[in-house]
Formats: C-alpha cells, sequence, structure tokens
C-alpha cells in the first residue's frame, strides 16, 4: 500500500493520557480552544501578550502590528531588544549552574555546559568578533559541524547585531560561495573540519575553494575553530584567523547590542521553484517569539526535561529548535555530532537512555531507516525517560508513526508531527499534546493564533476531503519578512495576487478530514522533499546543465521508501546517447558533477538518457509523462500533443 493510500485510510486516534493532560502546558482542548478564541476575538492583543510574556525587553514596544505595508508587516517595531541576552543573561539569576547543552561528540565524548559557562563563552567570542571590526547589520557565514561552537558563533552573531546566515555543512563550494555572495558576507565561521560516522569531512578548505571561485571579495576573514588535529590546515595571512587565537584574553563580559525587533536575526537559504536559493530573512522579536511560545507549548518543555532536535544548525529547525527556543526558554537539551548509524543503529537510543532525554525530536526519513536497519533495536535500551515525542520535515506514514509510537515511545509518549517551513520560522500545524488527539500522519490542527486554512484557486475554503492550497490568512510574528535583496520575489510568492496579496501561500496541497484535521499531501511547486531536505528541481536542473557535456536535463521526483522522495534526472548529453558501460560510466560522472556543484544531497538517485526530453510542439517538457517513467507507471495520459512519441521509450531504458 503506497504511504498516501494509507494515510487516506488512517482513522485511528490516540488522546492523551490523563497523567500527560493533567500536567500538560495547555492542559485538554478546553484550554486550547480557549486560546484560539482570544486569539480571533483580540489577535493582536493575543500576541502583544505572549510578546511582554515571553521576552525581555531592553524598551517596551508600543504598537504590536504594523501592516501599513503589507505583505512586508511589521511585529512591535518600536521595542528594543537583543535576541542573545534573551536567550542567556537573563537566566543567569536563576539558572547559571544549569545544563545548557549536553554535546556528544561522533566517537561519544560528551561535554556539557551550564548556562553560565555557555554565557561567558558567547561574550568572549562576541568581543573577538567585535575586535575584527564586525558591525551590527553585517553578515557572517557560519558553515560549522555540530558543535558547541556552532551555536557559540549563532549566538555572538546576535548579541553584536551581525546578521548570521548558516549554510549546511553538506553543500559543496559552489553553493557556499553563491550564498556568501548574495548574502555580501564580511566574514565566514568555520571548522578546520567536521567528524560524521568515523570519518572527516573538510570545512575550511570548502570555504577555502568558495572564495577561490571569485566573487567573495566582501569577506575579510575566516574564523576557523579548530575541531581536531589531523594534518596542517592551508592558512591565507591576514585573512584566516583561529578561534582560540581570538578568543584568547577576550573579556568574559560583553554588552549585548541593543536591537530594534524589526532588526534582521539572520538570513536563511532556501530551495524555491527557480534555481536560485532564496535568502528567507528572520526578523528579531517575532522570531524569537515563535521559537519560543511553540518549544513550550508544542513541546510541553519543563525545566526538569532533557531536550533533543537531532536536526543541524544548517536548517530551520537547528535554529529554532537547536539554537533559539530551546535557550529562550532557558531548557537543557542535547547537541549530536553524529549520524544516526554509526558506530551503529543503536545510537540514537542509547544516547536517550544515556542523557535520560525526555522529548525527542528527529525526522520520518530517520525513523524509517531505523526501523529498517533495526526494528528491534529500540527495545533493548531503556527508554523509559521519554514522554514526548515529534516529527518534522515531511510527512510521516503510519506504519513508521505506531512504530516510533509503540517501540520507541512505549506506547505512553503522544507524537506531535510539526508542519512548518523556514518562512514560517516556528511551528504552525501540530497537536498540543496535553490536549489535541493525535491521528498518524496527520500535523492535526494549527496552534493558537495561526489563521490556516486551505483554499481553492480562487481562495475560497475547499469542503473537507477535498485537497486544495495550504494558506495562513493572518501574519504572525515568526513570518519570513522578505527574500534577501529581492522584495518584489517575496510578494509575488507568498503573497500572490490570485488571493489579492492577503494569503501567505505557503506551497504545499493539504486536505482536512471531518475532524477539522489537516493532511499534508505535498508541493505544490517544483520543490522535491529529500530525507527531508528541501531541494528545487530547477536547482539541480541548472546544476546538470552547468556541465559541459550536458545539452538538457529535467529532474522529477518519485516516491521512495526511506527518502520519502528520490531525484530523477533525464539528461540529453550534447553528444550521443550513451549505452551500457559508457552510460554507467557518465551516472557516475554527472552524480559527482551535482556533489559537486550543489551538495551530496542534491545527487540524483536515477539517470537516464535520451536523444530528447517528451516536448509539446510548443517546446515545453512534459513533466507528468516523465514522473509517470520514474516511477515505472504505465503511461496512461494523453500523449497526443506530443511532439516525439517515440521518445517515452526510450527513457523508461534504465541507464
Ligand atoms: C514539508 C522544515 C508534512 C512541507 C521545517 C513544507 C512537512 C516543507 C512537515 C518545509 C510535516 C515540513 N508534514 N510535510 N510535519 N514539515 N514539511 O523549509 O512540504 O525545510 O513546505 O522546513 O517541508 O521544509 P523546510
Amino acid at each position: 500500500m503506497s504511504t498516501l493510500d494509507s494515510i487516506l485510510k488512517e482513522t485511528r486516534l490516540f488522546p492523551p493520557s490523563d497523567e500527560f493532560r493533567h500536567r500538560a502546558t495547555i492542559p485538554g482542548m478546553d484550554a486550547y480552544n480557549a486560546l484560539c478564541e482570544q486569539a480571533d476575538d483580540h489577535y493582536l492583543s493575543y500576541w502583544g501578550d505572549i510578546a511582554r510574556e515571553l521576552i525581555s525587553w531592553k524598551k517596551p514596544f508600543s504598537r504590536v502590528l504594523d501592516d501599513s505595508n503589507a505583505p512586508f508587516f511589521k511585529w512591535f517595531d518600536d521595542g528594543v531588544l537583543n535576541v542573545s541576552y534573551n536567550c542567556l543573561d537573563r537566566h543567569l539569576a536563576q539558572n547559571a549552574n544549569k545544563i545548557a547543552i549536553i554535546f556528544e561528540a561522533d566517537d561519544g565524548a560528551v561535554t556539557r555546559v551550564t548556562y553560565a559557562e555557555l554565557h561567558r563563552r558567547v561574550c568572549q567570542f562576541a568581543n573577538g568578533l567585535k575586535a575584527l571590526g564586525i558591525k551590527k547589520g553585517e553578515r557572517v557565514v557560519i558553515y560549522m559541524p555540530m558543535s558547541i561552537e556552532a551555536v557559540v558563533a549563532m549566538q555572538a552573531c546576535a548579541r553584536i547585531g551581525a546578521i548570521h546566515s548558516v549554510v549546511f555543512g553538506g553543500f559543496s563550494a559552489k553553493s557556499v560561495q553563491e550564498r556568501i555572495q548574495d548574502a555580501g558576507a564580511v566574514a565566514v565561521i568555520t571548522a578546520n573540519e567536521g567528524m560524521r560516522g568515523g570519518k572527516a569531512v573538510a570545512l575550511k578548505a570548502v570555504i577555502d575553494e568558495a572564495i577561490s571561485l571569485g566573487g567573495c571579495e566582501s569577506v575579510r576573514q575566516v574564523v576557523v575553530y579548530q575541531r581536531s588535529n589531523n594534518g596542517a590546515t592551508v592558512w591565507a595571512d591576514g585573512r584566516d584567523i583561529w578561534w582560540h587565537k581570538l578568543t584568547e584574553g577576550q573579556a568574559e563580559q560583553c554588552e549585548p547590542e541593543w536591537m530594534n525587533a524589526e532588526d534582521p536575526l539572520f538570513i536563511l537559504y532556501t530551495s524555491g521553484s527557480t534555481g536560485k536559493p532564496k535568502g528567507i530573512q528572520h526578523s528579531s522579536a517575532g522570531y524569537l517569539l515563535g521559537a519560543m511560545n511553540s518549544f513550550r507549548w508544542v513541546f510541553d518543555a519543563k525545566p526538569n526535561d532533557v531536550f533533543w532536535c537531532t536536526a543541524d544548525v544548517g536548517w530551520i529547525t537547528g535554529h529554532s529548535y537547536v539554537c533559539y527556543g530551546p535557550l529562550g526558554m532557558a531548557a537543557t537539551q542535547v547537541i549530536f555530532e553524529g549520524v544516526p548509524t554509526y558506530p551503529d543503529a543503536h545510537r540514537f537510543w542509547q544516547m536517550i537512555e544515556k542523557h535520560k532525554v525526555s522529548i525527542f525530536y528527529t525526522a520520518p526519513t530517520a525513523i524509517r531507516s531505523l526501523i529498517k536497519l533495526g526494528a528491534d533495536f529500540p527495545q533493548q535500551h531503556d527508554l523509559s525517560s521519554l514522554r514526548l515525542l515529534g516529527t518534522v520535515g515531511e510527512p510521516i506514514n503510519p506504519e513508521a508513526w505506531i512504530w516510533y509510537h509503540e517501540a520507541v515511545g512505549g506506547g505512553r509518549c503522544p507524537i506531535v508531527d510539526t508542519w512548518w517551513q523556514t518562512e514560517t520560522g516556528s511551528v504552525m500545524i501540530a497537536p498540543l499534546p496535553g490536549a489535541v488527539a493525535t491521528k498518524p500522519g496527520s500535523c492535526t490542527l494549527p496552534l493558537p493564533g495561526i489563521i490556516a486554512d486551505i483554499v481553492d484557486e480562487s481562495g475560497a475554503p475547499v469542503e473537507a476531503g477535498k485537497g486544495g492550497m495550504l494558506v495562513i490568512k493572518k501574519p504572525f510574528p515568526s513570518l519570513v519578512r522578505t527574500i534577501w535583496g529581492d522584495p518584489e520575489r517575496f510578494k509575488k510568492t507568498y503573497f500572490p495576487e490570485e488571493f489579492n496579496g492577503q494569503y501567505y501561500l505557503a506551497g504545499d496541497s493539504a486536505h482536512r478530514d471531518e475532524h477539522g484535521y489537516v493532511w499534508i499531501m505535498g508541493r505544490i511547486d517544483d520543490v522535491l522533499n529529500v530525507s527531508g531536505h528541501r531541494l528545487g528541481t530547477m536547482e539541480i536542473e541548472s546544476a546538470l546543465v552547468a556541465n559541459p557535456l550536458v545539452a538538457e536535463a529535467a529532474v522529477v521526483g518519485k516516491p521512495h521508501e526511506i527518502k520519502g522522495e528520490a531525484v530523477v534526472a533525464f539528461v540529453v548529453l550534447k553528444g550521443a546517447r550513451p549505452t551500457g558501460e559508457d552510460a554507467k560510466k557518465m551516472v557516475e560522472q554527472l552524480k559527482n558533477w551535482v556533489a559537486h556543484e550543489i551538495g551530496k544531497i542534491a545527487q540524483p538517485d536515477d539517470i537516464r538518457f535520451g536523444d530528447n526530453l517528451p516536448k509539446t510542439r510548443s517546446g515545453k517538457i512534459m513533466r507528468r509523462l516523465l514522473r509517470a517513467i520514474a516511477r515505472g507507471e504505465a503511461i496512461t495520459q494523453d500523449t497526443s500533443t506530443l511532439e516525439n512519441p517515440a521518445i517515452l521509450q526510450q527513457l523508461q531504458e534504465p541507464a
């Protein structure tokens, strides 16, 4: 049975236990409904109250929302704060000795830092950045392994008002270069290398290559954290500086730069429908509010919890639920450098047992791969510390959900399936675990204050059971502010004319069931979701045609048991169509090429060669046919408008 079929048949309902409900921050549906009503009736004061409750302001705001220049909304805009102050300094009175981070390295070595220690490290590093002349509003690219230092780097930027742009350590030099250039970064913070699965991953060398590709003249400094002692690091004198040298002798206090609520906190690049990644720009106050509020409600986080989000800080999940949400709420969290399968597939369960993790947040793709490698492994560990589980990034198939619930959660832990996006900054649709009964495969109901709906092309809500476009009808604090350097694209992409520029268009299709529960069906644009990572088909196509041997390429997705979706590329070479061994060699060559252009995560799983691509008489590539071919389905669609029907046969042959 396909995932979609089983989701459509799913009717099981899992209410929270009485015990969980009684202790929860939002205890039961009445509490949830009361919050929703409050938000409906007094939208602005609802958000204003939360902003006053959660954030420590240097100067309070006088206005909640300024929508005079919609869709460029401003929240709390005359308020003054510092995000790093909110994540660190204000906890020192009560929680100086509380563990902030339990870091487990790839090799199992564990380091713990308290809030006082983290504060000290952030201040020293922030002073170091200031000594380099980095100023408020300047951009800093962070290309780091999962580490305490990655969090320190982000927090230090926030402290001095520099705008960070974290680039996932798996992206290629070319991708880093594009991001440095687009952001106009003045500095890069990296490590000599990272360790994943027992192997060293070059990082500093990638930065050197990125800068050597040109167009990165804005970069004045590269700060290098020495993660390991493997070999020599190539050095550019005058540009490169070791992290430990930079922080040596720096003062342990650093007065935060006081920022306006709307000053950008960070830019994070993500894939869209066109070839060029978009720089999603988030604000200081509204973003922090979203990260903190969702952390306390969706994860029901309590002072004694040990939280573990397995996402890398290179993605939005790592921003909101590693760096900002947990620290804003003074939580204790685990940060893990490595991979779930090293040294073997016991790793996650061992770590939960060892660190007594109580709230665990991961991706469906990780769950599916761990089922495959050892469905009975969790039972071999004491996972009784767990009380809540979460998933993010893609729809979870009910089979994986049930396994997660039973084998990992012992049947007692609610599962929060959290729907959100880089653009929304924080969780939008998810069960509040003490209130909303869950259904495997559904992200259930919007959080109070999130006015989500599913509409047709005219903007009218669709009836239950019918698919439509997921929109959010009112602006909310943690929403993306603009696309860095491209406000027009922001407007067109997210607040399209069809809806009079009123609704935020998420780019996902969804339907609601008879209980009003939301079921996400997939993207409506040319974005693929591979292992929970967003990849633009156009981005991969551009990478392929940049190869001198390639004339044309079309990329589509096909369902994949573990990854959710897999990348399939149809390629026309400038020379003859390769067959046999030549084709196999060419496949390897092009896979390596894509890894080099974008990163390994974007490598096609399957490459097919044709003399041409199926096109209409007007020259448009017929992607729906390619999708059917990729899935190995019989072609039942109308092919009468096809210029070259014979090509279909050829493309069905695997290389
Ligand atoms: C998908 C990740 C179904 C969706 C936080 C969205 C999901 C895209 C879920 C955003 C979920 C995320 N159920 N689909 N619980 N969570 N998605 O920007 O297609 O990396 O638009 O943010 O992932 O991916 P992004």
